[in-house]
């Protein structure tokens, strides 16, 4: 169906053209004044140049016009020219009650769908996930959501990484530790064990240990260097050890993004575009895409308007190793050849701009996507504690994502406790949901490519501009209509009516912005704009109830059209959390 906004443009276009001016003029935005009227039309200042008369007139005869439609109870032409616009009624209830008839609440799914690819999680393999990890996963997975309730084919690849130092560091560990293992034998023929020789939490150890010792002990660093050469170069040791870390790892990747409510479409990973790298690098070195430079191949990636230095983007290093990028650009060639998408989305540290500035210009260049592919690369900011600095642990060790969740949960079960008397393992389920509704809530409500204080006191407060204060709403109207249902009344005759006064028409109001609100965060990939939308909502809605008596209202049409429009607020907010990626409880 049609988005509210469309149908009074229509409206203005129409009265701009009746009364001999151009349709075009005729744009309606949302009121900036909402104590004054809940549209605005400032068209009337534009005509006023092109016809050359004063813009006061052009509103008011625009306005004559407006007055025949059905559409506003109230159209005013104010000094300069501005037109002034409320809604009639009765339109409003008849869109609303056409929106809760649309199983997308309003939203049209894309008529030509984009496949569209979000790169996020970009966890490593055999180091556990950290707070570092926590933003990219929440924000891919909030984008992914969103354009697929738009009716997009959206793909959520973890892009894990799996291929650098890091493994070479822990299979020397592991060859320190137990250099009797087949693995080490270059000489073995046999068929190497089925069972890992390692734990999740052993590998969770002897990765920070070797990285370690790597840095202080430069002979170590050379083993690891070279064993994660031979990995890449085919050591079949090497490789069966390899295997192990990834199945023990991804297990473990898997139940932790799972707790977060993220799940991707493909557990792909860097080592996946290995076999893309050989024709790729003799690709760009026959076209002349890619030189010797200083003994490395390289693509010039700068350009004449450039204001600072782009350095080359670099394909093979001296040795003839594939680096970060060499990856990042076979991924670039399997991902169009397997998927072909309309566009790939990044979703990494802002601090790796300039990096993908590099490989994009790179890919565009060399031709290894097509014009209309779009390469996106969203950027977000880091996440600090409360002195402002890098978010740590209280000994200032890299906080862990686990113990982070679990802190928050065990924090949420105790308030939820605390306000009334409750089964405790009824507690424990909603204390989950209403964590996740604060980490999630409390990243996305930030523009993506801002800095932001995760600050755990505001975040789970239930009030104020927080998840759980979302999720007290909705469970509040959830409460109110299972009331309503014990009395022995159905939801399903219940029919939105007439608003009875200001404060339930400003909840309708809202209720109407939801399928541009929705369009608009995809459009401009920023989901604190669904953060912001629902905010804004919630508000409206405890307004409202605040200053209604509903269950108790003895006109019983009149109570039943309020059931209804809770109806529809309930549906509203819990799309709009499934957006952001998480879920409210029955009761809390
Ligand atoms: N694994 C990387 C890191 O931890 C992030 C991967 C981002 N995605 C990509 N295609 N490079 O920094």
């Amino acid at each position: 169906m049609k988005q509210i906004l469309d149908l009074i443009n229509e409206e203005a276009v129409a009265a701009f053209e009746a009364a001999g001016y151009d349709g075009s003029l005729g744009k309606v935005t949302l009121s900036n004044r909402p104590d004054l009227c809940e549209y605005q039309c400032n068209g009337a200042m534009a005509a006023a140049k092109k016809y050359k008369k004063a813009p006061i007139m052009i509103a008011g005869e625009v306005v004559e016009k407006l007055k025949e439609s059905s559409v506003f109870a109230e159209v005013n032409a104010v000094n300069p020219g501005f037109i002034n616009l409320k809604l009639r009624q009765e339109f409003l209830t008849d869109y609303l009650q056409k929106m809760q008839a649309d199983e997308n609440l309003s939203i049209e799914k894309a008529v030509t769908p984009k496949t569209i690819m979000i790169d996020y999680g970009g966890a490593n393999v055999a180091k556990p996930l950290h707070v570092g990890h926590l933003r990219s996963a929440v924000i891919g997975e909030s984008i992914k959501r969103t354009g697929r309730f738009l009716g997009h084919n959206t793909i959520g690849d973890v892009h894990l990484g799996d291929w650098g130092l890091q493994m070479g560091l822990i299979i020397t560990e592991v060859k320190h530790r137990q250099p009797k293992l087949p693995y080490f034998d270059s000489s073995f023929e046999g068929e190497y064990p089925a069972e890992a020789p390692f734990t999740i939490s052993e590998l969770e150890e002897i990765y920070p240990c070797a990285s370690g010792k790597s840095k202080e002990d430069a002979a170590y660093k050379e083993e690891a260097m070279q064993a994660t050469y031979e990995l890449q170069n085919g050591n079949k040791g090497y490789l069966a050890l390899w295997h192990h870390i990834l199945n023990v790892s991804i297990a473990d990747l898997k139940k932790n993004y799972g707790n977060l409510q993220v799940e991707f479409d493909l557990w792909k990973k860097e080592s996946d575009a290995q076999p893309y790298i050989p024709d790729m690098v003799q690709y760009m070195k026959e076209e002349g895409y890619a030189h010797m430079d200083q003994g490395a191949l390289v693509v010039d990636v700068k350009e004449e308007t450039d204001t600072k230095e782009i350095p080359p983007c670099m394909i093979l290093k001296s040795d003839g190793a594939s680096l970060y990028n060499t990856t990042d650009l076979a991924t670039i060639v399997e991902r169009m050849k397997l998927f072909h998408p309309d566009e790939i989305i990044y979703v990494v540290d802002k601090r790796q701009e300039l990096y993908f500035t590099q490989v994009f210009r790179c890919a565009r260049k060399t031709k290894l996507v097509e014009e209309d592919t779009k390469l996106k690369f969203l950027g977000f900011g880091t996440m600090n504690g409360k002195d402002g600095k890098p978010f740590k642990t209280r000994e200032g060790g890299v906080m862990r994502l686990e113990n982070l969740i679990s802190g928050i949960n065990d924090e949420m079960y105790t308030k939820i406790m605390e306000n009334h008397e409750a089964d405790p393992k009824e507690a424990r389920e909603t204390a989950k949901l209403v964590a996740l509704s604060a980490i999630k809530y409390g990243d996305l409500s930030n523009q993506a490519s801002k800095d932001y204080i995760f600050d755990i006191d505001k975040f789970t407060s239930f009030e104020g501009d927080t998840g759980p204060y979302i999720l007290y709403t909705i469970v509040r109207i959830k409460s109110i209509m299972k009331k309503f249902q014990d009395g022995g009344n159905s939801l399903d005759q219940v029919q939105i009516g007439l608003a009875a006064g200001d404060s339930e028409k400003r909840l309708m109001l809202e209720l109407t912005r939801f399928g541009a609100s929705i369009q608009q965060a995809y459009e401009e990939i920023a989901p604190h704009k669904i953060c912001s939308y629902i905010y804004d909502l919630a508000n409206a809605f405890n307004r409202f109830y605040h200053e209604t008596k509903i269950l108790s209202e003895e006109n019983e049409a009149q109570k039943a059209s309020w059931i209804a429009l809770l109806k529809l607020t309930r549906d509203v907010l819990e799309t709009c959390i499934s957006l952001l990626g998480f879920t409210a409880p029955e009761r809390m």
